[in-house]
């Protein structure tokens, strides 16, 4: 890879110089995370947008507005990232692991009807490398079931389902502003939602609670009146300090002025891979459902070569040899990583156990078959390629590493 400038070449400077300039204020009493919600909103044509400091306090709260608490089941995919599993898990909550369609990768709605229970709450499904989940059947089972459903879109930014944005499907979506991402802010995170009183909750979460938030606005010391007064009680919740620095906003409205370019970017970069795999034998890309627009967060194949007896190390050799960037091997599933696996507080014999994790946290292997086949053969490849000449590189590594291997 080269420079990485390319990225923050918009109008960065001059945003975060406006915030210094003006003081350098906090994003309680600045502008900036305010202009950036506000854009954001806009763009996805949804009412509220609320920024936070990563896409893991984003989900946190989203749970927390849903009222997720001990005793309460969330399902989440068996592939995503730990924060799907630990924003559950600091709500004092269990999170139930549903399986994934092989060709998609993403969560698998039959799959989720089958770990629904009396105690389950919410389905988070996550928009994983940056493609749909099958909406609408998992919306239909959260209307039956009357379960809350929040859209995990930290890797997908302008996808599309069914002619609607991915992340407006949901009641509150979820995005991460990390730097691999879309938009990066360094880390940040935001949520959208509609709906006015969930954006109260999640605002709230996100700023300790301070009692003049409301959906739209974070400020907090616009009437000077009201809280240069002994009198005054700042705090009706409780909340955690999960806002995002001025400066990071800044960054962030002038990523958001170029979104679509770094969407473009992406997808471009996926179809010259698309374009040389072809129908090849060992790779296979994750599958594109009709009526889905991906936004290629990262080109996601199946390796299929162990059945020729090759490694998927000895491919990732091959294809850096070859001028490749490297290959990104998926996350172990949820339930295989060891704080979740060896999890002491769900019971089994640990004196400080929770009880109402115990008997309901499930993580013996079998659970989710095709995610245990299908994460040991995953390679992710890059598509943040700054121009056509790094483009064509990566291509052009593909192509070789693929005749190296015959057909
Ligand atoms: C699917 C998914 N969800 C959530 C997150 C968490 O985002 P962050 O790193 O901003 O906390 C990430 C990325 O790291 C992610 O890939």
């Amino acid at each position: 890879m080269g420079s990485m400038a390319w990225r923050f070449s918009g109008r960065e400077l001059e945003y975060v110089k406006e915030v210094l300039d003006s003081g350098f204020g906090s994003s309680t009493s600045g502008t900036m995370n305010q202009r950036l919600e506000r854009a954001f909103a806009e763009r996805f044509g949804v009412r509220y947008a609320v920024t936070f400091n990563s896409g893991t306090s984003t989900l946190h709260a989203a749970l927390a507005a849903f009222g997720v608490g001990p005793g309460d089941e969330v399902i989440v995919p068996a592939l995503t990232v730990i924060s799907c599993a630990s924003a559950v898990l600091f709500c004092n909550a269990v999170p139930v692991f549903a399986d994934i369609d092989p060709e998609t990768f993403e969560l698998d709605p039959e799959d989720v009807a089958r770990k629904i229970t009396p105690r389950t709450k919410a389905v988070m499904p996550v928009a994983l490398y940056g493609l749909a989940p099958d909406m609408e059947p998992i919306m239909l089972l959260a209307r039956e079931h009357g379960l809350r459903v929040l859209e995990d879109c930290a890797q997908c930014v302008l996808g599309e389902y069914k002619g609607r944005l991915v992340g407006t499907i949901g009641d509150v979506a979820s995005f991460s502003f990390e730097n691999s991402k879309h938009l990066s802010t360094g880390d940040g995170g935001l949520i959208l939602t509609d709906d006015e009183a969930l954006a109260t909750a999640i605002r709230k979460f996100s700023s300790l609670g301070f009692v003049n938030i409301g959906a739209g606005e974070g400020r907090v010391r616009l009437t000077k009146d009201m809280f240069q007064d002994p009198d005054f009680k700042r705090h009706d919740r409780f909340g955690w300090q999960y806002r995002l620095p001025e400066v990071c906003a800044a960054v962030g409205l002038a990523q958001l002025e170029r979104v679509d370019y770094f969407v473009e970017m992406r997808r471009t970069m996926a179809q010259r891979y698309l374009d040389v795999i072809g129908d090849h034998p060992l790779l296979r890309p994750q599958r594109v459902p009709g009526g889905c627009v991906h936004s290629y967060y990262t080109f996601a194949a199946r390796f299929e070569g162990g059945q020729r007896g090759i490694a998927w190390k000895e491919f990732r050799e091959k294809y850096k040899e070859h001028g490749g960037d490297g290959i990104y091997a998926a996350w172990s599933l949820l339930y295989n990583e060891p704080v979740i696996k060896e999890a002491r507080f769900y019971g089994k014999g640990c004196p400080t156990a929770c009880p109402h994790y115990a008997g309901a946290f499930n993580v013996e292997a079998g659970q989710c078959p095709n995610a245990e086949s299908v994460q040991p053969k995953l390679m992710q490849f890059t598509t943040n390629q700054a121009g056509e000449a790094e483009c064509a590189q990566q291509a052009e590594a593909m192509r070789k590493t693929l005749d190296y291997f015959g057909t």
